[in-house]
C-alpha cells in the first residue's frame, strides 16, 4: 500500500496522474478514510515531493514549530516563535495567509512596512542559524504535491477529510526538518472544526502521523468561541503581539504562548517539564529577550523595526500605523459582566471592513480591524465602550446593529475559563 501511495504522489507531482484520476482517489479517501499507516505513508510521500530542510547535527534537535488550525485574533505565532528563539530553540516557521474568517500570520507580518515573507531556503536557513527564528511563506519547492492536491480538493468538495487535512498540514511541517511540533487545534463557533469531537479526531490523527514520522508532537485543544486577545485585524494584531512580547499582552494570549512554548522546551530537553518551560517563556516576555528576537527578525527580513520603538498605546491612539483611518466606538446599553463575545460575528465584520479575504487572491487592507475594550469576565457599566472599529469607509447601520448582539452580558460575575480543554501526545 505504501508503494502505491508513493506512486500516486509521484504522479501528482510529475503530472502523469490526470485531474480526473486524482479526483477519484480524493473522493475515495473522503468517503472511506485511510488507516494510520496509510496516512503516514501519504504524509511522508508528500513531504518528500519537494525540498526537505536539513540542519546541522548541533542544532537539529532544537528545530521546532507550531501549527494552529486558525481562529479570530489568533496571533500566537508572532509571540511564540521569537520567545522560543529567546529560550534557545530554532524556529523556521512557514506560515500561510488568511482566508475566510481566519487571519493569516503572513498578512499580519506584512503590515510591518518592508517586511519580506518570501525569502529563499538558503536565507531562511542562514537566519535561523544566526538569530534562531524566521517567519516566511511557503516556497514552490516545498511540498509541491500539496499545492496540486489542495487546489483540487478545494473545487471537488473534498477538503473536510481528516486524513487529507492531516497529510496536508503535517507534510508541510515535516518538510521543515522538525524535531518537535505543537499543534493548536481549535474548536468552537469560529474554529475550522466547530465540534469538539471532530477537532479531537483531527488532533489525534495529526499527532499520530507526526509522531509516527519521528517528530515529537503534542496537540493542545483550545476553545475558539471568543476572539483571542483584544485585537482583530492585521496591524492591530501586530501591535498586540508587540505588547505581549513586552510582557503586557492579554492573559488569554499569554497563556497559549506559555503553554505551547513550555511543551516545545520540554519536548526538546531544554526544560525538565512543560511547566518549567512555560515559566521560561514567560520570563522571556518579561525580560525583553523575546521582543529583542522579534526585532532582530523584523530587521533581518527587511522590515522597518523603528516602528516598534514607538509606544504601542500611543500608536493605538494615533489610529496605529495609518492616521487616515476612521474610528467608531460601540457602547453597551446596560451594565453587566461580559459572558460572551461572538468571534464569528466579529470576524464577519472585519471581513466586511476589508481586513481579510473571501477568496484567495483578494487584496487585504492591513490597517483596518477591531479592538475589543473588554474581554470575557470584565465588568462594563451602561454606556461604556466595548469595541472600537478602525475603518476606511463608512460602516453601514446594519453592521453596527448586528454587532450589538455579538456581546452577551450577565448579571452574575463571570470567571473567565482557560481556553485549553485538553493536551495530548
Ligand atoms: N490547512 C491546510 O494546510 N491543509 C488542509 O487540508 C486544511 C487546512
Amino acid at each position: 500500500m505504501s508503494e502505491a501511495i508513493r506512486d500516486l504522489v509521484q504522479g501528482v507531482v510529475d503530472g502523469s496522474l490526470s485531474d480526473d484520476e486524482l479526483t477519484d482517489w480524493l473522493r475515495g479517501v473522503y468517503d472511506e478514510g485511510l488507516a494510520e499507516p496509510e496516512i503516514i505513508a501519504l504524509t511522508e510521500a508528500m513531504r518528500d515531493s519537494g525540498d526537505v530542510l536539513e540542519w546541522s547535527p548541533d542544532i537539529s534537535e532544537l528545530i521546532v514549530d507550531k501549527h494552529s488550525t486558525g481562529g479570530v485574533g489568533d496571533k500566537v505565532s508572532l509571540v511564540l516563535a521569537p520567545a522560543l528563539a529567546a529560550c534557545g530553540l530554532r524556529v523556521p516557521m512557514i506560515s500561510g495567509r488568511g482566508l475566510g474568517h481566519t487571519g493569516g500570520t503572513l498578512d499580519k507580518l506584512e503590515s510591518i512596512p518592508g517586511f519580506r515573507v518570501e525569502i529563499s531556503t538558503a536565507e531562511l536557513r542562514g537566519q535561523v542559524d544566526r538569530i534562531g527564528v524566521a517567519m516566511v511563506g511557503q516556497s514552490d519547492a516545498l511540498v509541491p504535491a500539496d499545492c496540486r492536491m489542495y487546489a483540487l480538493r478545494d473545487v471537488t468538495g473534498t477538503v473536510a477529510s481528516i486524513p487529507l487535512i492531516t497529510s496536508s498540514i503535517v507534510s508541510k511541517k515535516a518538510a521543515e526538518g522538525l524535531s518537535a511540533l505543537v499543534l493548536d487545534v481549535k474548536f468552537g463557533r469560529a474554529a475550522f472544526m466547530v465540534e469538539r469531537e471532530r477537532a479531537e479526531e483531527l488532533a489525534r490523527s495529526m499527532v499520530d502521523a507526526a509522531n509516527g514520522m519521528g517528530i515529537h508532537t503534542t496537540a493542545v485543544l483550545t476553545s475558539m468561541e471568543h476572539p483571542l486577545g483584544c485585537a482583530i485585524g492585521n496591524s492591530l494584531e501586530v501591535l498586540e503581539s508587540v505588547e505581549s512580547l513586552c510582557g503586557s499582552g492579554p492573559e488569554d494570549l499569554e497563556e497559549l504562548v506559555c503553554v505551547q512554548g513550555g511543551i516545545l522546551l520540554h519536548a526538546t530537553g531544554l526544560a525538565e517539564d512543560a511547566q518549567t518551560g512555560a515559566v521560561m517563556i514567560h520570563d522571556s516576555l518579561q525580560d525583553g529577550s523575546a521582543f529583542e528576537r522579534f526585532r532582530l527578525m523584523v530587521e533581518a527580513q527587511g522590515g522597518d523595526a523603528s516602528i516598534l520603538d514607538s509606544d504601542a498605546s500611543l500608536m493605538r491612539g494615533l489610529g496605529l500605523m495609518d492616521p487616515n483611518l476612521n474610528t467608531t466606538e460601540l457602547s453597551v446599553g446596560e451594565s453587566g459582566w461580559v459572558e460572551g463575545i461572538d468571534a464569528m460575528a466579529i470576524a464577519r465584520v472585519c471581513l466586511g471592513l476589508g481586513a481579510g479575504r473571501i477568496r484567495l487572491g483578494d487584496s487585504v487592507d492591513r490597517a483596518v480591524g477591531v479592538i475589543l475594550e473588554a474581554q470575557v469576565g470584565d465588568r462594563l457599566e451602561e454606556g461604556e465602550p466595548w469595541m472600537v472599529l478602525y475603518h476606511r469607509n463608512e460602516v453601514d447601520r446594519g453592521t453596527l446593529e448586528g454587532l450589538l448582539d455579538s456581546i452577551t452580558l450577565s448579571d452574575e460575575e463571570i470567571r473567565p475559563e482557560s481556553r485549553i480543554a485538553e493536551v495530548f501526545e
